[in-house]
């Protein structure tokens, strides 16, 4: 298996599919509204501050684990420290890609019902509240949604099954560029809209006051998420990149694109929730409430709310791929179940999760888990606990347990290519990183409160 291990095709391949996995709801859907509950700009200089020192390092660490281990998320940590408890990380991994897939999957399906109201023209002609109202009634009910939910799941289903690297290489060619251009032109029809301004003080003019631990935590989150880092989702990745690939360029090409994505997605939100009289801290519903009002101000305007939701429903889609495969391979390797055998039962258990986050906005609302209806339940545990500590744990283990000299060779391809910054990176990677991760866990704990006390 390690000898022929399959590969992507070309280097854009490998961009296109690694950005894919990256780019998805979390730049579009979830970034704008953390954004707007954790207080606009103040967040946005944090998540940049975790992109840069955390972000970077731990993807370029996921990325040699992955082509120096050529195996599944799982494998990798069996095959580099054989009989330790360092595959823990592995597990940690595949469980968040499922979890994740289990809420992930219910926002996608939001995406397909809009997809067809632009299609349908059902958007038409309505005032900010009614887009708020009908938003409120469609995810609060029980069949649509969780019909969406389940095509969605069963869509990704299908392409896991039939394996088809080269339709979603070839797909993601055109549809990343495409989703760029549509978010662009959004962006300048947002800005342009009366009090326009407003959105983007808020966005770009920071009140270091609004800095909290619990937005440090909620800006790290978001950078693991929407980078799709500690979870072992770049691992998996990462085994199909070619020997040549260059680790290093191919995680600054992705962080930047995917960064790119989240601002841009940001400035087509924000104008257009000030000048609608939109809270911005309206929560999981701000895209699918904001969006809409935009678009009627556009002229055809059913092709663009069309062009975008399926757009995004195609970029939500590489990524739910991307989840779905770190589960199914763990399944089918480790079990020995047949490939298709192993995605019916991920497909089988994220329907399971896809139902109740889906009915935490309607029925099942008061059901609570520390607080937190199901949907937000899975959110905070992977987002906020699993990845960073799967990032965590990914730099201790790289940090502690890889000779430095193959930690080299690897990044730059037996020392083809140079690495000019490999000692800042070794530096924060083993102890920056690690450090950053576990006092701002400590912190949100209030650990480090009650420690300052003592003293
Ligand atoms: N990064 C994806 C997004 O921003 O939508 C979500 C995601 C995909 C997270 C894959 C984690 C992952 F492994």
């Amino acid at each position: 298996m390690t000898d022929n291990r399959v590969t992507f095709g070309s280097k854009l391949g490998v961009i296109l599919a690694t950005v894919g996995c990256a780019v998805g709801l979390g730049n579009i859907w979830r970034f704008p509204y953390m954004v707007g509950v954790n207080g606009g700009a103040a967040f946005l200089l944090v998540y940049i501050i975790c992109i840069l020192l955390l972000g970077i390092p731990v993807m370029i660490t996921e990325f040699f684990i992955g082509r120096h281990s050529r195996k599944n998320a799982a494998g990798a940590f069996k095959k580099m420290a054989p009989g330790t408890k360092w595959s823990f990380i592995g597990y940690n991994g595949v469980l968040g890609a499922f979890l994740i897939l289990g809420f992930y999957s219910v926002v996608a399906g939001w995406t397909l019902e809009y997809l067809v109201q632009g299609l349908d023209g059902s958007l038409a002609g309505k005032t900010a509240d009614e887009f708020k109202m009908d938003f409120e009634q469609f995810s609060s009910g029980i069949v649509r949604p969780i019909g969406w939910t389940a095509a969605f799941i069963a869509l990704t289903h299908l392409i896991i099954i039939s394996g088809v690297k080269a339709g979603i290489e070839r797909a993601s060619k055109i549809m990343m560029p495409l989703l760029f251009l549509i978010l662009v032109v959004l962006c300048l029809r947002s800005v342009t809209l009366p009090d326009a301004g407003e959105g983007l003080v808020f966005l770009f003019k920071p009140d270091f006051s609004k800095i909290t631990s619990s937005v440090v935590l909620s800006a790290m989150g978001q950078a693991f998420f929407s980078l799709s880092i500690g979870m072992g989702c770049l691992i998996t990745y990462s085994s199909y990149f070619k020997k040549e690939t260059k680790l290093q360029a191919t995680a600054l090409q992705v962080t930047v694109l995917d960064t790119l994505v989240a601002v841009l997605a940001g400035v087509m939100i924000f104008p257009a929730v000030f000048s609608f009289g939109i809270a911005p801290t309206a929560g999981p519903e701000l895209v699918f409430i904001t969006l809409p009002n935009v678009f009627e101000q556009l002229p055809f305007a059913r092709i663009w709310s069309t062009g975008f939701f399926l757009l995004l429903a195609l970029a939500a889609l590489t990524s739910t791929i991307s989840l779905h495969e770190v589960s199914t391979a763990y399944v089918h390797e480790e079990y020995n179940l047949s490939r298709q055998k192993a995605a019916w039962f991920v497909s089988g258990g994220v329907l399971i999760l896809g139902v109740l986050s889906s009915l935490s906005f309607g029925v099942l609302k008061e059901f609570t888990i520390g607080g937190l209806n199901f949907f937000d339940a899975l959110d905070y545990l992977t987002a906020k606990i699993m990845l960073p500590l799967g990032g965590m744990l990914i730099c201790i283990f790289v940090g502690t347990r890889v000779d430095r000299k193959v930690l080299k060779a690897e990044l730059t391809n037996e020392g083809t290519i140079p690495f000019h910054f490999f000692n800042t990176y070794a530096f924060f990677m083993k102890y920056i990183a690690p450090f950053a991760i576990g006092l701002i866990f400590l912190n949100e704990l209030g650990l480090i409160n009650k420690l300052s006390r003592l003293f």
